[in-house]
């Protein structure tokens, strides 16, 4: 089956071309971020869009393409109704040449937010421009098409690869270098993990299902309070996050709870805040900001033994060649019971090879650490080292950046 997602270089669109990709022949577009693997598509523009939907012809849209800065919306409504109604309407304008799926990715702005719980079949009334065009484009698809699905996600948050930071991301960028953050404490969030949406775009596609279906994070929240549990969980302080009174330009529902026991029956349970922060922890930052570790069994033997640049050398193509000049070994043996304390370097990142058993902590999660594991910390990132009741040796190694793009493992 062709899966055809525009804004596949977004926040949620990058996920699901991920997710998708493994299963379906996908066909992902862009619009300012130029990737590569995806192909340019202004959806204003009626013609290209007519040409690129016969070009392809895909029997899936998954129409993630949006102006979703609220604010802005606000500010220009004339581009906002340009992308999220005129954008959408030329999609499903020749829809009866298609004959295909559409998804549409909605909101829980369609609602004022003055008395939820809201289920699906609610009456829409938004407090902004932006949720006025989502409700424009909802009522574009339901006059003209016969299958669809309208999906209506709350404030997400997850891996953020190609696009803009999301909450957490955000959040951990300012408190690396101990910024404080200012945040709304008023407000009702309901955080929902992008792959929990994924998920639920997935098993809707597999059962076939139309309709409109809820998917958001069931435990309300404040930005306040979820940005003090990120800082708690990360290990840095909470008293960097402080409660701002700053009036945004457009209004905000002040408590969108939306009803997702309709797609509960068919994902299951949704992600909740903790554990949301937990699983960004473990699959954004291994990849760009915090730790990795690499098993040692995932290391060739002849390298497991060997450092002094060797079996780092493998781990870093040609990179090592370039930093070698600045990179400093320390080999460091922390004695029975005892502590590393808690600390983190601002001017390098750190590879700790261990070679023996022990444990770390990164931020507030505990990691058991094999003989031989490899552990990737980038700058900024907060760590203490703890031995059991034997001795750990370990050798650190201190570069000043670690080019992502380099690392191999
Ligand atoms: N983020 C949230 O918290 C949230 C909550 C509820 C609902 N939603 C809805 O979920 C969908 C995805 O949101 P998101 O957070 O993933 O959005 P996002 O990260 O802001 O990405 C928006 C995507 O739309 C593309 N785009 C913008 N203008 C375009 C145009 N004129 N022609 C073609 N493509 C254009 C962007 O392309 P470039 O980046 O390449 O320019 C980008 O790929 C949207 O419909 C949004 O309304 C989002």
């Amino acid at each position: 089956m062709k899966v055809l997602i525009t804004g596949a270089s977004g926040l949620l669109g990058s996920r699901i071309f991920e997710t998708l990709s493994r299963e379906y022949e996908t066909i992902g577009t862009y619009n300012n971020k130029k990737l590569d693997k995806f192909h340019f598509l202004d959806i204003t523009d009626k013609n290209s869009v007519e040409i690129f939907l016969i070009k392809t012809n895909p029997e899936i849209v998954i129409h993630c393409a949006a102006l979703v800065d609220t604010d802005r919306c606000e500010e220009d409504k004339g581009l906002a109704s340009k992308v999220n109604v005129e954008g959408t309407k030329n999609i499903v304008e020749n829809w009866w040449d298609y004959k295909c799926k559409m998804i549409f990715l909605s909101s829980d702005f369609v609602f004022d937010g003055k008395s939820g719980p809201y289920y699906e079949d609610d009456n829409l009334k938004p407090v902004n421009y932006y949720g006025l065009t989502k409700i424009k484009g909802e009522g574009l698809v339901k006059q003209k098409l016969e299958d669809y699905l309208i999906i209506r996600p709350a404030l997400m948050y997850g891996a953020d690869e190609y696009s803009k930071p999301s909450f957490i991301t955000s959040v951990l960028e300012k408190l690396k270098f101990e910024e404080r953050i200012y945040v709304d404490n008023k407000i009702m969030k309901y955080p929902t993990l992008t792959d929990d949406v994924v998920e639920a775009v997935r098993k809707l596609i597999d059962l076939d299902l139309s309709g409109i279906y809820h998917v958001c994070g069931e435990e309300g929240i404040t930005k306040y309070k979820w940005a003090k549990k990120i800082a708690k969980f990360y290990g840095y302080s909470e008293d960097l996050i402080v409660e701002s009174n700053e009036q945004s330009k457009a209004k905000r529902p002040l408590n969108a709870n939306l009803d997702s026991s309709k797609i509960k029956k068919v994902i299951g349970n949704l992600t909740s805040v903790d554990e949301g922060i937990r699983k960004t922890f473990k699959t954004k930052f291994a990849k760009k900001y915090n730790f990795k570790i690499i098993q040692s069994d995932q290391i060739p033997l002849e390298d497991r033994t060997s450092y002094g640049g060797y079996s780092i050398r493998r781990l870093f193509t040609e990179t090592i060649d370039t930093l070698a000049e600045n990179i400093g070994f320390y080999e460091t043996t922390i004695c029975p019971n005892s502590i590393v304390k808690n600390h983190y370097h601002k001017h390098s990142d750190e590879i700790l090879y261990f070679f023996n058993r022990g444990s770390i902590r990164i931020g507030s999660e505990l990691v058991s650490i094999n003989q031989n594991d490899i552990v990737i910390l980038p700058r900024g990132v907060p760590h203490e080292v703890i031995s059991g009741n034997k001795e750990i040796k370990l050798l650190a190694i201190k570069i000043p950046n670690i080019p992502e793009d380099k690392i191999i493992c």
